[in-house]
């Protein structure tokens, strides 16, 4: 059984990883670590013993990248310091910039997010002078038949990718190019992979995907055994009631009713959907090329909402993006108070080369202009959080318990199935427990709780 932390043995060469940007990528990493120990090699958490050092990369916004241009610094003096480590850049940013990584003469493999079955052999291969790099895209590639060797601490909560890519074409959007066309994976995997980390003591998976609601596995055989995410979930569902299941990220233009009555049937399907709306103007919308307008979203929402009154309901904004007007921002402020999100990623727009909207569009909003309205959106949006939180006070919630407390090690942490996260007194609970908590008080970011 590989979904355990690897025992980290002495004689073996280390690999140590850095993942950035999203949850995908964090599995992408397992999957990874996965590949590299059948090949023999080690995790260390210590860079200074890692003979690969490996950073598994994003490209969504123009800081993602720089970070890595500065770790790639950091990485330049561990070679000096060890003639020998070989450095990898893996992922989106490898995708998107290819050989340009090799101009820093740090880099010696480059392997982009459907690459990595090749890695193995890339790192054997590179020697100095001679990088070594693949970023082949695949229409097929799923990984579906690796078991990702899981790097998360708590051993409760585990990502499964169920598809990989991306057919949308927003405009901002760059990873339809980093990561290649949507290909759905196999269903009989997934089931498989979220029953044997059940089996391992796991009590959450989370099915991820760039939009799970166009997840679409066609039966080679018969179309009438053809899988859509509705089912998915279903299937996933029946493992165990005991079994949490998430899913993220759902596209506002293809939620369907079917999967909404599908979470309301199954108590174990968390009451929670992560439903980016990037904007409440129908002129900026159109220019992202989301292909919805705010109407259609707020439709959405109140369907979810007449269906599972409680179902919390995040998303991400994006401020500034190509011409927008104060009133295309007074209109995103104005859909954020209407909804009531209980939370949000929130970012300014930052171009991409490459994209739809960097061919087309002027990115026109001034820097400072971009930023005040950020802050004005983050603003708003602590306020909706703390409103919404304030709502729970008194109210009693089933909860898994994640870990302990970062703050107060004689308190634990979970989530509700909203997403909401609680803190709680431990009482000799442990991580993995279901626990049944009343809401004292809150911030705008915890639900400060006590055991019922
Ligand atoms: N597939 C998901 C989003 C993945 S990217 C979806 O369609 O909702 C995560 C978030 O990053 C996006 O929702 C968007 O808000 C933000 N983002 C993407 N490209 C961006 C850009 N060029 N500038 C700023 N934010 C961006
Ligand atoms: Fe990017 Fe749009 Fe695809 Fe999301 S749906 S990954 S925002 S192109
Ligand atoms: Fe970043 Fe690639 Fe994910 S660009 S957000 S790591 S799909």
């Amino acid at each position: 059984m590989k979904n355990i932390r690897p025992i980290t043995d002495v004689s073996r060469p280390k690999v140590y990883i850095e993942t950035y940007g999203c949850q995908m990528n964090v599995n992408d990493s397992e999957v990874i670590l996965s590949l590299l120990e059948d090949d023999g090699y080690a995790l260390t958490e210590n860079i200074g013993e890692a003979s690969l050092i490996l950073a598994n990369t994003c490209s969504i916004r123009d800081n993602a990248e720089q970070r890595i241009w500065g770790r790639i610094e950091q990485f330049r003096l561990q070679k000096e310091r060890r003639p020998g480590v070989v450095v990898g850049i893996v992922g989106c940013m490898a995708e998107r910039l290819k050989e340009k990584l090799l101009d820093s003469h740090v880099v010696d493999v480059v392997a982009g997010p459907d690459s990595y079955r090749s890695l193995p052999e890339l790192v054997r291969s590179a020697a100095p002078g001679a990088p070594q790099m693949n970023v082949e895209l695949s229409r097929e590639e799923t990984y579906a038949d690796i078991t990702p060797v899981r790097m998360d601490k708590n051993g409760v909560t585990a990502f499964i990718s169920i598809m990989r890519g991306c057919n949308n074409v927003c405009s901002y959007c760059v990873v339809p190019y980093t990561r290649g066309v949507e290909r759905s994976r196999e269903p009989g995997t997934i089931v498989r992979e979220a029953a044997e980390l059940f089996a391992n003591g796991y009590r959450e998976v989370n099915l991820l995907g760039q939009n799970v609601d166009s997840y679409l596995w066609k039966d080679p055989v018969s179309a009438d055994r053809d899988v859509n995410f509705a089912q998915l979930l279903e299937m996933v569902a029946k493992i165990s009631p005991d079994l949490r299941v998430r899913f993220s990220t759902s596209h506002p233009k293809d939620i369907s009713d079917e999967v909404i009555y599908t979470m309301a049937m199954y108590d174990n399907i968390c009451k929670h959907i992560h439903l980016p709306v990037q904007s409440g103007s129908n002129a900026m919308l159109a220019k992202m090329r989301r292909k919805y307008t705010r109407e259609w979203y707020l439709g959405r929402v109140e369907k979810i909402r007449s269906v599972m009154p409680d179902c919390g309901l995040s998303t991400d904004i994006i401020a500034g993006f190509c011409g927008e007007t104060q009133e295309d921002h007074l209109d995103t402020l104005s859909l954020m108070e209407e909804v009531k999100f209980d939370s949000a990623f929130m970012f300014q727009y930052s171009e991409r080369p490459g994209t739809l909207a960097a061919r087309k569009y002027p990115d026109d909003v001034p820097p400072d202009v971009k930023t005040a309205r950020l802050n004005e959106i983050i603003a708003l949006q602590n306020r909706l959080s703390r409103e919404s939180n304030e709502k729970e006070i008194g109210k009693v919630f089933r909860v898994l318990v994640e870990g302990v407390s970062k703050r107060n090690d004689s308190e634990l942490f979970g989530r509700t199935g909203s997403n909401k996260v609680c803190v709680f007194p431990a009482g000799g609970h442990r991580p993995g427990d279901y626990v049944e908590v009343k809401v004292l008080s809150c911030t705008s970011a915890t639900l400060v709780s006590g055991l019922v």
